[in-house]
């Protein structure tokens, strides 16, 4: 136990966030923008690139396992929790540059209007929707995602110390309270396996 994840690992999940902060922040602002084909062809580019990169880390990422970093055994739900936060994180970063992609398509097909909600909906409209709503999603899981290292952190369990290059930990937390916590945690994830395996049955 206690392993890091690869130096090739730690530059993808490092480097990545460069290249989705630019795609955030770069983002086109309405759809009238598209009118001007460099910009068209630019976004066309960047969504593909983007796709390749995300496929190429999936593959790459997807032989190690989730909290590789931990010393101790963690509570089988706690993994299926985490293990899924990441996989919906990877589904929304194929998501934005497809439906980034089906834009671009459609708005060559001559879907050049986003309508206002009391006009006659197009397929242009759905998945502009769906856009915006995988980008406020791709939000919120990275919060959850930063939220959780930092707690794991200080719980101190190993598993910060595998992908993060700084504020390494060298040993559980002695800190009441923490510890606390983590026992109710633990006993939250009890309750969840009780109830699904009581399902089962
Ligand atoms: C301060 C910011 C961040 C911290 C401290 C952090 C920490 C971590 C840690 C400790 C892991 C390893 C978890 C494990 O071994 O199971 C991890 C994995 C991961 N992180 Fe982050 N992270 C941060 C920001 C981000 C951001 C902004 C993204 C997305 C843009 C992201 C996406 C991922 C993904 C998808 C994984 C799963 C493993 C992989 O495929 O690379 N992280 N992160
Ligand atoms: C990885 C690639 C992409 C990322 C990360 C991204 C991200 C975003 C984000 C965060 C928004 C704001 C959503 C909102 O405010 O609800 C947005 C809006 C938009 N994106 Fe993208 N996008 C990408 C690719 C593309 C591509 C390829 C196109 C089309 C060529 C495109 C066209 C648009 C348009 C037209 C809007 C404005 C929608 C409106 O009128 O409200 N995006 N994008």
């Amino acid at each position: 136990m206690n392993d890091s994840h690869t130096t090739f690992a730690k530059t993808l999940h490092w480097s990545f966030i460069v290249l989705y902060l630019y795609g955030i922040f770069k983002q086109v602002n309405a759809l009238e923008e598209l009118e001007d084909k460099e910009l068209l062809v630019f976004e066309i580019i960047f969504a593909s690139i983007f796709l390749i990169i995300v496929i190429l880390r999936y593959s790459y990422m997807r032989r190690f396992k989730t909290f590789l970093g931990a010393r101790e055994p963690v509570h089988i739900v706690h993994y299926y929790f985490a293990r899924s936060v990441h996989k919906a994180m990877y589904a929304c970063f194929i998501l934005l540059p497809l439906t980034g992609l089906m834009i671009a398509g459609l708005y060559s097909q001559g879907y050049t209007v986003n309508a206002t909600p009391d006009e006659e909906q197009t397929i242009m409209d759905f998945v502009l929707d769906l856009h915006g709503a995988v980008a406020d999603l791709s939000y919120m899981l990275i919060i959850l995602h930063i939220a959780a290292a930092i707690y794991s952190r200080l719980k101190g369990e190993g598993v910060w110390s595998s992908m993060v290059p700084i504020l390494k930990e060298d040993k559980p937390t002695d800190n009441k309270i923490i510890k606390k916590i983590s026992s109710i945690e633990e006993k939250v994830y009890d309750k969840v396996q009780t109830f699904f395996s009581s399902n089962k049955k």
